[in-house]
C-alpha cells in the first residue's frame, strides 16, 4: 500500500527520494510525488502512474537537501496527479505525506471550508495539511501535535515546513514509520527498504510517537510532549536481498530462494536427538504449552492457507483441536476466548490491518496471541505475546511465495514441539525431524522441473478458468495454487477440495476448463484418482502434481508435474512450489506485470 520516504542531509534530496520510492514500489501504488526543500522554498512534483513518470518530471539538477516522497494506493478519490501526495497548504510552505485513513475527514473538511480553506484534492489526507497550517505559528512539531488531537483514524505522517529547513516531523498511529540514522543524514520511511542503501541503523516508531529529525539527530516524544527513549536496531539483511540478482522478476527469484529460506527457518531449531524442535520466542513455559487444549490460527490471503495447513497438521500430528480463521471475519464475530486456547496470527508483513485488528480484539478479551511474521520490527510481532520470526528474507514480489513455505516451516516446528509434549514417541519425532531436514533439498528437486512446468503452463495459458483440487493437507495448497494463478495472471481459478467437486462445481467442467489435481501418495490417493476420473469422463483437461513414479496418475492426466517422494506430511511444501512456478510461467506468457499485479498491494494496511 502507500509508501513514505523522507530525507534530510547534505545530498540532493530529489534523487534519494525518487530512488527510495522506487524501492517502495513493491508495496503497490498508482501515483507518486515528492516535495523538495531548497533553503526556504518547497517544490512539489506529483504524477499519476509509475515512478518513471515522476522521474521524468524531476529535473536532474533539482536543488534541495531535504524533502518527502510518497507512493499512493488510492482509497479516497480517483487516481490522478492532484490526489497524489504530498499535499501542500495554501502558502506553499508546508507539505505532508500520509499513509492510513482519516475517518473523520469529512467533518474536518467541511469545517475548514467554512473557515475559508480551499481544497484541491478529493483525499482524506489533505485535511491534515490544512489543519497543521491552521495551527502553525513557527513550530511545526507543535502544530502537528495540535492537529493530531483532532484526527480520528490511522496515520503515518511526515511533514516539512520551508521556514524550518532540513527538518522532518513524523507521527505514527497504526501505519508504520521507521527512522533511519545515517552519517550526517536522516531518513523517515514506511519501511526500511527505502533507506537500506544508506543505513542499517533504524528506530521503529510506535503508535503515539512523534519524531523530529534534522540531519544530525532526532528526538521522540508522545503527544503530551513526554520525551521517549527509543532503541536503535540494526537491520539484519543487505541491499542485495532486494535486488533481482539476474532474475527477470522478484517473484521468480523468491520462488528459487526457497531451498535456502526454508533451511534458514529451521536452522538451530531442529533437535535430531530428542526428535523435537526449539522455538525461543514463544515466551511460554513447557507447563503453559502443555495446558493448551485448542489452537486457533488467524491470517489473511496466502498466510491464511498456511494457517489452514497448520491447523490440519496440529490435529493430525499433535492431536490438538485446531482451526484456521480469516482475520477479517473473526474480528467481527465477537469471538469467544476460552481459557486453554492459544491463538496464532500469521502475517508476512506483520502489518496487515485485518490481522492486526483481529489480534487486538482477541488480546482485549484476554487471549494469548503469538505471531508468526517475517518483517522484523513490524507491528504484529511487537504487539503479540511472543512468536516466531520466519527469517525468509525480504519478500518484494506482491504475490507471496517464500514467506508461505517459511510460515509452514515455523508451524511445523511448533506442531512437533506440541506433539512431543503429548503422546508422540521419540522415534516418531526423530522421523519427522529428519523428514523436515530433507525438505530444502526436495524443493530444489521440484525447482528442476522448471522447464517442464513452463511447457505445461504455456499450453493452457489461453484458458479462461481453472480448478485446483486437493484433499486433506493439500486442500489448502489447492486454494493457494488458485490464488497465485488468479492474482498474477488474472485467470479465473477456483480452489476446491476434490471431494466437493461432484456437489456442484463439476457442472463447469468442459474441454476448456483444466483441473490441476494434487495427488500425494497418502491415504487419500485412491479417492483423488476417482475424482480425476470424474473430470476425465467429462472431457476436462487434467494437470496432475504427482509423486515421482506414479504412472497410474500420469496415465490419467494430460500433463504431469512430478515431485520427489517424501514423508507424506511434507507434500504441502513441494506441491506449493510447483504451483507457484506454474502461476509465474502463465503470467509471464500472458505478459502480465508479475511483481506488481493490478489492484494489489504488498502490505494491506486498510481494512
Ligand atoms: C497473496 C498475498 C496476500 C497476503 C495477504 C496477507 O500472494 O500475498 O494474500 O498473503 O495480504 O498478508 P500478510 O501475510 O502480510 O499478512
Amino acid at each position: 500500500m502507500c509508501g513514505i520516504v523522507g530525507y534530510c542531509g547534505n545530498r540532493d534530496a530529489a534523487g534519494i527520494l525518487v530512488e527510495g520510492l522506487k524501492r517502495l514500489e513493491y508495496r503497490g501504488y498508482d501515483s507518486s510525488g515528492i516535495s523538495v526543500g531548497f533553503e526556504n522554498n518547497l517544490t512539489l512534483i506529483k504524477k499519476k502512474g509509475k515512478i518513471n513518470n515522476l522521474k521524468a518530471a524531476v529535473p536532474s539538477d533539482m536543488p534541495g537537501n531535504y524533502g518527502i516522497g510518497h507512493t499512493r494506493w488510492a482509497t479516497h478519490g480517483e487516481v490522478n496527479d492532484i490526489n497524489a501526495h504530498p499535499h501542500m497548504d495554501a502558502s506553499g510552505k508546508l507539505a505532508i505525506v500520509h499513509n492510513g485513513i482519516i475517518e473523520n475527514y469529512m467533518s474536518i473538511r467541511n469545517k475548514l471550508i467554512k473557515e475559508g480553506v480551499e481544497f484541491t484534492s478529493e483525499t482524506d489526507s489533505e485535511v491534515i495539511v490544512h489543519l497543521i497550517s491552521k495551527y502553525y505559528e513557527g513550530d511545526l512539531e507543535k502544530a502537528l501535535k495540535t492537529a493530531l488531537k483532532h484526527l480520528k483514524g490511522t496515520y503515518g505522517i511526515v511533514a516539512v515546513h520551508a521556514n524550518e529547513p532540513c527538518r522532518l516531523v513524523g507521527a505514527r498511529n497504526g501505519s508504520p514509520l521507521v527512522l533511519g540514522i545515517g552519517d550526517g543524514e536522516m531518513f523517515l520511511a514506511s519501511d526500511v527498504t527505502a533507506m537500506i542503501a544508506y543505513t542499517k541503523q533504524v528506530v521503529y516508531m510506535e503508535d503515539g510517537d512523534i519524531v523530529v529529525v534534522d540531519k544530525d539527530g532526532f528526538r521522540t516524544t508522545d503527544l503530551r510532549d513526554n520525551e521517549l527513549d527509543k532503541e536503535i536496531s540494526t537491520v539484519g539483511w543487505d541491499i542485495g536481498e532486494i535486488e533481482k540478482d539476474g532474475y527477470p522478476t522478484f517473484m521468480e527469484k523468491e520462488i528459487f530462494e526457497q531451498p535456502e529460506s526454508v533451511l534458514r527457518g529451521m536452522k538451530g531449531r531442529l533437535d535430531f536427538e530428542q526428535g523435537t524442535a526449539k522455538l525461543g520466542g514463544l515466551n511460554m513455559s513447557s507447563r503453559e504449552l502443555r495446558m493448551v487444549n485448542r489452537v486457533i490460527i488467524l491470517a489473511a490471503g496466502t498466510s491464511s492457507y498456511a494457517a489452514m495447513v497448520c491447523a490440519y497438521l496440529l490435529e493430525k500430528v499433535a492431536r490438538i483441536p485446531a482451526s484456521a480463521e480469516l482475520s477479517s471475519e473473526i474480528r467481527y464475530k465477537n469471538p469467544i476466548v476460552e481459557p486453554g486456547t492459544l491463538y496464532f496470527v500469521v502475517s508476512q508483513s506483520g502489518e496487515t490491518a485485518d490481522t492486526l485488528y483481529a489480534m487486538r480484539e482477541l488480546k482485549r478479551k484476554g487471549a494469548t496471541v503469538l505471531g508468526i511474521c517475517n518483517v522484523v520490527g513490524s507491528t504484529i510481532p511487537r504487539e503479540s505475546d511472543g512468536g516466531v520470526y520466519i527469517h525468509s528474507g525480504p519478500e518484494i514480489a506482491v504475490a507471496s511465495t517464500k514467506a508461505f513455505t517459511s510460515q509452514l516451516t515455523a508451524m511445523y516446528l511448533f506442531t512437533l514441539i506440541m506433539a512431543r509434549m503429548r503422546d508422540m514417541s521419540t522415534q516418531q519425532g526423530q522421523m519427522i525431524v529428519e523428514s523436515l531436514a530433507k525438505v530444502p533439498e526436495q524443493i530444489a528437486t521440484v525447482l528442476e522441473q522448471n522447464m517442464n512446468i513452463k511447457t505445461i503452463a504455456d499450453k493452457y495459458a489461453h484458458c479462461h478458468s481453472f480448478f485446483f483440487l486437493g484433499r486433506g493437507l493439500t486442500y489448502p495448497i489447492a486454494l493457494e495454487g488458485a490464488l497465485k494463478l488468479k492474482e498474477i495472471s488474472y485467470i479465473h481459478a477456483e480452489g476446491y477440495t476434490a471431494g466437493e467437486l461432484k456437489h456442484g462445481p463439476i457442472a463447469l467442467i468442459n474441454e476448456e476448463t483444466p483441473s490441476v489435481f494434487l495427488v500425494p501418495d497418502d491415504g487419500l490417493r485412491e479417492k483423488i484418482i476417482s475424482n480425476m476420473k470424474e473430470v476425465k469422463a467429462r472431457k476436462g483437461p487434467i494437470i496432475a502434481v504427482a509423486v515421482e513414479g506414479d504412472t497410474e496418475v500420469a496415465d490419467i492426466a494430460d500433463d504431469t508435474i512430478f515431485i520427489p517422494k517424501a514423508n507424506e506430511l511434507m507434500y504441502p511444501f513441494l506441491m506449493v512450489v510447483a504451483l507457484q512456478m506454474y502461476a509465474h510461467h502463465t503470467a509471464v506468457k500472458l505478459d502480465r506485470n508479475v511483481d506488481q499485479p493490478r489492484n494489489l498491494a504488498k502490505s494491506v494496511t486498510v481494512e
